[in-house]
């Protein structure tokens, strides 16, 4: 996902910047712009260590997450460095993460499978919220030290990331739950918007539905009027899919999925929010109602092997389409980025005014402990891949900051 193509909220506005700028770039660096000149506020290039607004110490070196191996095998793909903690430039930020995300797509990108021509090493990461703790001069007309901000940026697997000021987005407050807007609400949100075509009374069905991404269809679709179907793989999910509004979960571990569908919704589904692909993605072209809307949003079930891409017998997908006037749709967040500053707008609204549950699995009931510390990152894809999530996976980078300043 190129991370680089961002918007930024400032002061409760809207506020899209596309970029298009290269994986690995920064900001206008990549967009073939000129260099700006690099002034600091704070300038580090003869120190080792600063002191932010608190007098918290930021190290000279930190960890980072680097795909050195090109592989869908994440541990086999990424190593941690340790290097020299980055100095902004002119117009960005230095974050320190608090949170970062974890995306199914994060072996995708570790398996170079974004930008073919990219090779490693590069930095991992999609994701991630902490505090402003340097910035330069430009920055600093929007920004200060201890500002609190998201962003949407290739590297966020990083004790600290430098990001570009205007692809910030201003938080309120480092809570994990903002972290679920940025990619997994974006995605539900925009994609059931602009492809969905979502009609009071229709029923829809989402998969993967107590997922990151899954969880956010099912309150979007309820919102629109829709009757939710959600599939998830245990009986806690299904409760939790229950509790956020979903008015039939189906365990498909105790439930065949094929004829539950058959059976109880026998004139089809009218659109499926489809995530896992393969032998699922069949099934749900299969219960398709006249003029249904299938939206491929990932095939997470095809992502750890060679190809990334689960068997599908498509043979007769044509057939199935036209016989019932129905659609696929395919959708990839960059290519809507003109729609993301006004999701992340009413999600935020959503959230401040307690309409939308956004699930956070920091791995707490997990026998190994809490993602606690950058390398849990490692566990924490683990955890995904195994099914395990209910909401979306986040890693606690860091601790809050203790103030050791004697001002
Ligand atoms: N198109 C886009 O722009 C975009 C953006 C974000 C995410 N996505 C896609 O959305 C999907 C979900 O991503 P996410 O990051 O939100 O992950 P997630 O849903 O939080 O976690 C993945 C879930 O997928 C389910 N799953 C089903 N079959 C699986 C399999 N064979 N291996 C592993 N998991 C399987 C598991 O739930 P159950 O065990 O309950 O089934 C698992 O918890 C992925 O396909 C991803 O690529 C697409």
């Amino acid at each position: 996902m190129s991370t680089s193509s961002l918007l930024s909220l400032r002061s409760g506005t809207a506020v899209l910047r596309l970029f298009g700028a290269r994986r690995g770039g920064k900001g206008a660096l990549s967009c073939g712009l000129s260099v700006p000149a690099r002034h600091y506020i704070i300038d580090m290039s003869y120190s080792a260590h600063f002191m932010d607004y608190r007098g918290t110490s930021i190290p000279g070196s930190m960890k980072k997450l680097v795909v050195t191996k090109l592989s869908p095998h994440f541990r086999e793909a990424v190593s941690v460095q340790t290097v020299a903690v980055p100095t902004p430039g002119n117009e960005e930020l230095l974050v320190r993460n608090r949170f970062v995300g974890i995306n199914a797509s994060d072996i995708n990108y570790s398996a170079g499978r974004y930008d073919p021509t990219v090779k490693p090493p590069f930095d991992a990461g999609f994701e991630g919220i902490g505090e402003v703790v340097g910035l330069g001069l430009r920055a600093s007309s929007e920004y200060t030290i201890g500002d609190t901000v998201a962003y949407f940026r290739n590297g966020a697997f990083a004790e600290y990331t430098v990001v570009p000021a205007k692809e910030s987005v201003r938080i309120p407050l480092v809570k994990p739950e903002f972290l679920t807007l940025l990619v997994s609400g974006a995605t539900a949100y925009i994609a059931l918007k602009r492809l969905g075509d979502l009609t009071k009374g229709e029923t829809v069905l989402v998969t993967a539905a107590a997922g990151g991404t899954g969880q956010f269809a099912v309150q979007f679709a309820k919102q629109a009027g829709c009757h939710v179907i959600g599939t998830c793989s245990s009986n806690e999910k299904a409760g939790f899919l229950k509790s956020i509004g979903c008015d039939r979960p189906i365990n498909y571990k105790v439930e065949n999925l094929s004829e539950t569908l058959r059976k109880e919704y026998p004139k089809g589904i009218d659109v499926v929010y489809e995530s896992v692909g393969g032998s699922t993605l069949e099934l749900a072209v299969n219960c398709l109602a006249k003029k249904g809307r299938l939206i491929v949003i990932g095939f997470i079930s095809g992502y750890q092997s060679a190809s990334g891409i689960p068997a599908f017998k498509g043979a007769t997908l044509p057939v199935k389409l036209l016989q019932k006037s129905a659609s696929m749709r395919g959708f990839f967040l960059p290519h809507f980025l003109s729609d993301y500053g006004e999701a992340l707008a009413k999600m935020m609204q959503l959230m401040a005014k307690g309409k939308l549950v956004c699930e956070v699995d920091c791995g707490d009931l997990v026998e190994e402990g809490r993602f606690s510390g950058l390398e849990s990152v490692f566990r924490a894809v683990d955890y995904m891949y195994a099914g395990k999530n209910l909401g979306k996976v986040v890693v606690e980078v860091a601790p809050a900051a203790q103030s050791t300043s004697k001002l």
